[in-house]
């Protein structure tokens, strides 16, 4: 039987047999060091000339980066070693001597990685976000599982749109138009009206013509919806959630985060309660640094930067002026021109993460809505229903996925936070 990289700590002193790709390979001609990968870890296997069958030394010389073999051999404790183990190799059998690999063991430019995405991420850093990624996952859904959310999944062809019609992908259902899905919320207000607290977890789609380090084309969303909670109650619930994430994140991938290089100490801080600002505070603060900005204006990522130095958690800006907002939004009932609203800013330059709202529940004002914001009626009259049947006040959010990933992994853009990253030109791999 095979044992994984992963699980080498419980076969010390036995002989094994792994499954291994040859990431890399250095050979003194009386010793080979092999650098052995299995997608689970890396492990160095040692080859002493004087103590292997010819034959098996003659494999391993044979291996080019990325070759694929089984690999045999006694498992020992290592101190030096980086995985702490190291594997004193009895035999060698070839699956295939690999052709030479494009990416070699240096510095490649962002596009040639880019093209090869699809070999990239076997690399130790790429596979280490990966796996962070997974685990942000997995402490999301654990977090909201725990809290009673049900998991619920919203549809990705849609006939009308979420979050504005400029960044729409459309495409033909047949005779109709049809568009992919730019959020799952108001599929989840529907879900929150028969389930209480629900999420959604999927892909979205967004035409974005922008080229920034933060936007992606297809991107991942945690989308909780709420029924009877009001704005303050869902800030708490995102505060909460996001600190389990990344105080889990520690505790389970400390040597992913190591092979990242990532600073934990700003991590560490990441505790509830979250500072607060409304959007007029922001505007002040903005001027106040120097940045000129005009009420009424939406923020852009340097204005998100420059607020976000001025906290060592992430903050939350509440009350956007209504009209840079989606139309579902509650106004603030002593002050209608701003919206019961937040954006969730994450510390060290790395933007929005999270957006999200109370919803407008009044049948009458989401009508009006619709106008002001000269939206099709008709598609969009099963979600008037939502008020017209037992409206109640809800409120929900929307976790950007790779954002959250480019955050805690302290990575420079959001194309490593994703296997395959869809953005502007880039379709291919
Ligand atoms: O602020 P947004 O547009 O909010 C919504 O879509 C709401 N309907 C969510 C809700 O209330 N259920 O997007 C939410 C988050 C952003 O904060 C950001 O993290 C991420 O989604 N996001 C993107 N991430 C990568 N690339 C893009 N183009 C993104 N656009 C938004
Ligand atoms: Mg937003």
């Amino acid at each position: 039987m095979l044992i994984r990289i992963g699980n080498i700590a419980e076969h010390v002193g036995e002989s094994v047999k792994l499954g291994v790709w040859l990431y890399n390979k250095r050979s003194s001609g009386k010793i080979q060091f092999l650098q052995l990968r299995d997608g689970t870890g890396f492990i160095q296997g040692v080859l002493v000339k004087s103590q292997v069958a010819p034959e098996v030394w003659e494999h391993a010389n044979q291996l080019t980066q990325e070759s694929s073999l089984y690999v045999q051999g006694t498992v020992r404790r290592d101190e030096r070693a980086p995985s702490g183990y190291e594997l004193d190799v009895e035999d060698i059998e070839i699956i295939q001597i690999a052709d030479e690999y494009p990416i070699a063991l240096k510095k490649h430019g962002v596009d040639f990685l880019m093209d090869h995405r699809h070999l990239w991420i076997r690399s130790p850093r790429q596979r280490a976000i990966l796996k962070i990624r997974a685990e942000i996952i997995r402490a999301v859904q654990d977090w909201l599982d725990g809290q009673g959310f049900t998991l619920v999944d919203p549809p990705i062809l849609t006939p009308s749109a979420c979050e504005g019609t400029t960044t729409l992908f459309s495409t033909k259902y047949f005779d109709e138009d049809a568009y992919l899905t730019q959020s799952g919320q108001l599929y989840m207000e529907a879900a929150a009206m028969a389930l209480g607290r629900v999420y959604s977890f999927g892909p979205t789609f967004r035409a974005e013509k922008s080229k920034t380090r933060r936007h992606l084309i297809e991107f991942w969303m945690i989308e909780p919806e709420m029924a009877f909670t009001e704005h303050e109650e869902s800030l708490r619930i995102q505060e909460e959630l996001v600190s389990h994430v990344v105080q889990h994140v520690l505790k389970a991938c400390q040597s992913e985060l190591q092979a990242i290089d990532r600073d934990t100490a700003p991590l560490e801080r990441v505790k509830p309660p979250f500072p607060r600002i409304t959007y007029d505070e922001a505007v002040e603060l903005l001027n106040r640094e120097g940045m000129s900005f005009e009420w009424g204006e939406d923020f852009g990522a340097p204005h998100e930067t420059k607020i976000a130095e001025s906290f060592d958690k992430p903050v939350f800006i509440t009350h956007y002026p209504a009209k840079v907002k989606a139309f579902y939004m509650k106004p603030d009932p002593d002050r209608p021109e701003v919206v019961l609203c937040a954006d969730l800013i994450a510390p060290e330059g790395y933007g929005e993460i999270i957006g999200g709202s109370q919803r407008i529940d009044d049948p009458e004002l989401l009508r009006q809505r619709f106008v002001e914001h000269r939206l099709p009626r008709d598609a969009y009259e099963w979600y008037l229903d939502l008020r017209r049947y037992g409206t109640v006040p809800h409120s929900g959010f929307g976790l950007g996925l790779e954002r959250t990933v480019a955050w805690i992994c302290g990575l420079d853009h959001v194309r490593e936070t994703i296997p395959f990253p869809r953005m502007l030109n880039r379709l291919y791999p």
